[in-house]
């Protein structure tokens, strides 16, 4: 089969990875891809939010399924797009994907349906925001409504620092249209789990559990980021607050979706608080988190294009979806100065790799065979091993063995985890 993804980040190249390990795969292409998947699937310079043009590949490529990864694309109806040309799709359709596409629906749908969430109130004009905020405790949650590249959130500390930050999503728009609608919302303590699922609009599979870890320095600290690294399972993640999580999360969220007309068919990632009241919905993303699919995939052992196709077409309940028992650790190596300024175009030395490495490339490009950095996140080093400890060790020890000029890296990546299971 030919098979097209859509995306240029580590998560489509770990997805491309892992497609590529199906006997039913001929042969891949990526839309744009990058550098580093060039590697690994024939990539074209399509972006991803140009859907007409994805479309247009698609049918001249006589592409047999597709793989649409990132948010935009699908918010934009990517999926439905090429359905119609009757191209099959893993990926929600539009209406679906507004699960992530809008925060002021998901807390809405959460609402209405009785799934654990933080209270909220939804402000469409700056000065009412501010006046409910004046008499509101702190930290405070300022959430943009659309989509924001991940950074639509703003923890504020205190009344200063939430007028300043409803200003900045209301009126300067930092976000631009996304930030026409604001939440504003309860302040919730616990552990974060990554739960990604596959769902069918019938069935919901949850993939094995992960932590991110989004600040850009060690301890925690720092600006928030795309992600510095993961690990998988997330040890918080017990096999008691899994079963909650089914019967007061999953099922409730498909059948919402369900009940809406708005049947949810693709990954459908449940980004969750454990708080002392019990497990609560942090965020819905509409995809595969990135660098959450960085370590999970590494531990599925089921083939991949079979469960997408199952996905796709309604018979998930049938088909095996088997994680490995093992765990695996991804070590983010950014260019210095990430998430904000950093200087890119120095050239990346890759080792070769050994079983149960990967290094899954996002922000690289090819210049006359050279390998390139072009990107905030440049690539992520990943092992699986039998314990996460293991784990941890072998993904640190493949990230030292990289190397680019002005590379940076947490050096606390999966520490909680460990001290977690202790
Ligand atoms: P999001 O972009 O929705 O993933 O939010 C980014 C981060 O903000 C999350 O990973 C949480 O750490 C934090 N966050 C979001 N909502 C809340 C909340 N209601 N209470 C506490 N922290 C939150
Ligand atoms: N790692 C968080 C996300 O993909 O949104």
């Amino acid at each position: 089969m030919k098979v097209l993804v859509i995306g240029s980040g580590g998560r489509e190249h770990a997805v491309i990875k892992a497609l590529k390990k199906s006997p039913k795969v001929e042969k891949i292409y990526a839309l744009p891809g990058n550098g580093g998947i060039a590697a690994d699937a024939e990539c074209y310079p399509v972006k991803a939010t140009d859907i007409d043009g994805i479309a247009a590949f698609a049918k001249n490529h006589t592409i047999d399924f597709a793989v649409v990864t990132p948010d935009d694309p699908l918010v934009l109806g990517c999926v439905d797009q090429l359905e119609e040309l009757g191209i099959p799709c893993f990926g929600p359709r539009a209406n679906a994907a507004i699960i992530e596409g809008s925060k002021v629906f998901s807390k809405n749908l959460m609402k209405k349906y009785g799934i654990p969430t933080a209270e909220s109130e939804t402000f469409t004009n700056a000065e009412d925001a501010i006046a409910y905020l004046k008499k509101g405790s702190f930290p405070a949650v300022i959430k943009a409504d659309g989509l924001a590249l991940g950074k639509g959130v703003i923890i504020a500390q205190n009344f200063d620092e939430a007028e300043a930050g409803v200003r900045e999503i209301m009126c300067d728009k930092v976000f631009g249209a996304s930030g026409n609608r604001i939440l504003v919302e309860e302040f919730l303590t616990g552990p974060e789990v990554s739960v990604l699922s596959f769902t069918d609009g019938k069935t919901v599979v949850p993939m094995v559990s992960s932590m991110d870890h989004k600040r850009a320095l060690d301890g925690d600290l720092g600006l928030n980021t795309g992600g510095m690294g993961t690990v998988a399972p997330n040890p918080y993640y017990t096999e008691e607050i899994a079963k909650q999580c089914m019967e007061t999360i999953f099922l409730p969220t498909m059948h919402a979706m369900n009940a809406e007309g708005r049947t949810f068919q693709g990954c459908l990632y449940f980004g969750l608080m454990l708080t002392p009241k019990g497990p609560k919905v942090i965020e819905y993303n509409c995809r595969f988190g990135d660098p959450e699919t960085q370590v999970v995939l590494p531990l599925l052992e089921s083939d991949l294009l079979e469960i997408m196709q199952a996905v796709r077409n309604g018979t998930l309940s049938e088909t095996e979806v088997r994680f490995g028992k093992g765990a695996a650790c991804c070590v983010v190596l950014a260019s210095e100065g990430y998430p904000k300024h950093y200087e890119s175009g120095f050239e990346i030395s890759l080792p070769n790799v050994c079983e149960h490495e990967y290094i899954y490339i996002a922000g690289a490009k090819d210049a006359d065979g050279k390998l390139l950095t072009s990107g905030g996140r440049v690539l992520g080093a990943a092992a699986a091993a039998d314990t996460l400890q293991q784990a941890v060790s072998n993904a640190y020890a493949l990230a030292n063995r990289i190397h680019f000029e002005n590379a940076y890296m947490r050096k606390d990546i999966g520490k909680r985890a460990l001290a977690a299971m202790k």
